[in-house]
């Protein structure tokens, strides 16, 4: 199993293996869209036998304060290969490939059983809400010391994710 970023050649896979791992194709889209307009912050796939298995995306948010940071959105990993890791180890190297590009703090809006794991607890510990009543599914991690903008108010995702719903 190889984690590393996306390359051009891997956007139709990537494409798929999201269509098959959601009910529609929505967040399909959402990554063609990102990815089209320069807002792919991070996009790690996973490679199993030469094939796209599992895939992450990070996108640019921004709180109302106008502090800048990164959503986690969306992963997935084809059925035949969950419960192997193959999630944890593609938000694992999509975190450090943030914490490389120098991004402060983190957000996702997702299962807290599944990201506290890494480290996320819930946003409203740090004065952050979003834009869709996640209440405590919407989580935050900081990712540089010193960087978590408390009382930030609402973070915005990109304008991909209102487009594409
Ligand atoms: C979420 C997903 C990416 C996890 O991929 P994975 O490779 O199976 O992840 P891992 O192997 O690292 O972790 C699996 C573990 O997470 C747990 N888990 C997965 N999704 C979970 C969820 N929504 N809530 C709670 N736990 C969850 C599994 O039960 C499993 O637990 P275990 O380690 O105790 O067996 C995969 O299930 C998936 O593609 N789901 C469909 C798309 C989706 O819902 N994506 C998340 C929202 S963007």
């Amino acid at each position: 199993m190889l984690i590393r970023p996306e390359e051009p050649r891997d956007a139709d896979s990537i494409h798929a293996v999201l269509a098959a791992s959601f009910q529609t194709d929505a967040e399909a889209r959402l990554v063609d869209a990102l990815r089209q307009r320069g807002h792919l912050t991070v996009s790690m796939v996973a490679i199993d036998e030469d094939r796209v298995v599992g895939h992450v995306a990070f996108s640019p948010v921004r709180a109302e304060s106008g502090a800048a940071g990164v959503g986690l959105a969306p992963v997935a990993v084809l059925e035949s290969h969950r419960r192997r890791g193959i999630g944890a180890a593609l938000i694992e190297a999509g975190l450090d490939a943030c914490r490389s590009l120098d991004a402060g703090w983190a957000v996702v809006l997702g299962e807290p059983a599944y990201y506290s794991r890494f480290g996320f607890v819930a946003a409203s510990q740090f004065g952050l809400h979003d834009e869709y009543g996640g209440g405590d599914a919407f989580q935050a991690l900081e990712l540089r010391a010193g960087s978590m903008p408390h009382g930030a108010g609402l973070v915005k995702y990109a304008a991909e994710f209102s487009m594409v719903e």
